[in-house]
């Protein structure tokens, strides 16, 4: 995405500190471009759960991605300002945002992207989660999720000092509950069925974020730029960004 098309949608959001937030996020981290490509071509309803500011609706939207978009987050104020932000690109029928927690899920079927938010839910919770996302998938819909998982490297402890950052700045009330390692992640998608791919994804961050891919057919979308290192069982493999 180019800048102009940054500031673009920079300028839908409120007052210079969100907009600069929303300019820099576009600019260093790669999660929503790989979004994108894992959801081309698709015109199935995405549901975004842990919406945030609905970034993801903006960013698909710009792409050309036409179908519905409909964007949880349990923080009010985030939902309000994704929602001006929507109004003011006349797209509030497009990019609808709702207040609601990850627990209460409406009944729909399509695709569903859950971005930097498991981490935030007990270890329990987020095995729920994993299982009601997969029944919110369409017979042929993607399930797009990046997180932290948690490694003995570096890089996870980056993200630890990063969230402990956020946590106390007031951006994510509650903090963290517990990282997930990559069988976590991994292993209820398989259950349900599910082909799942494991990809690096940090772009220009430190942090040790990773793109999960699940769907039912084995031609589950890999994010551009990866290769294969490692099968896990039913098929699944972990990737590695050739860019990391
Ligand atoms: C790091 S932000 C990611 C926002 C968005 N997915 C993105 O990538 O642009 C994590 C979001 O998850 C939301 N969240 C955390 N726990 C949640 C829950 N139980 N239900 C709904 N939203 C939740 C937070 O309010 C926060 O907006």
């Amino acid at each position: 995405m180019d800048r102009h098309t940054r500031q673009h949608i920079a300028n839908r959001y409120d007052g210079h500190l969100q907009r600069s937030y929303v300019r820099g996020k576009l600019a260093t981290d790669p999660v929503y471009a790989a979004s994108s490509s894992v959801l081309a071509g698709s015109t199935l309803p995405l549901l975004d759960i842990g919406c945030g500011i609905g970034l993801l609706g903006q960013y698909l939207h710009t792409q050309g991605h036409r179908a519905p978009y409909l964007g949880l987050d349990r923080d009010a104020r985030k939902i309000a300002a994704g929602q001006r932000a929507a109004r003011r690109a006349g797209l509030e029928v497009a990019v609808k945002l709702r207040c609601a927690d990850a627990h209460d899920l409406p009944p729909t079927q399509g695709d569903v992207a859950l971005l930097d938010v498991l981490h935030y839910l007990p270890a329990q919770a987020q095995l729920t989660l994993l299982q009601q996302a997969t029944r919110h998938l369409a017979p042929n819909g993607r399930l797009v999720i990046r997180n932290v998982l948690r490694e003995a490297n570096w890089r996870f402890h980056a993200t630890r000092v990063e969230e402990f950052f956020l946590q106390v700045s007031g951006w994510i009330p509650g903090g963290v509950q517990h990282y997930p390692d990559a069988d976590e992640v991994r292993r209820p998608l398989e259950a349900a069925g599910l082909v799942v791919r494991i990809a690096s994804l940090r772009g220009h961050t430190p942090f040790n974020s990773y793109l999960v891919v699940a769907q039912r057919t084995p031609e589950a979308a890999v994010p551009p730029d990866a290769c294969r290192i490692a099968h896990g069982a039913a098929g699944s493999a972990i990737l590695r960004s050739a860019v990391d």
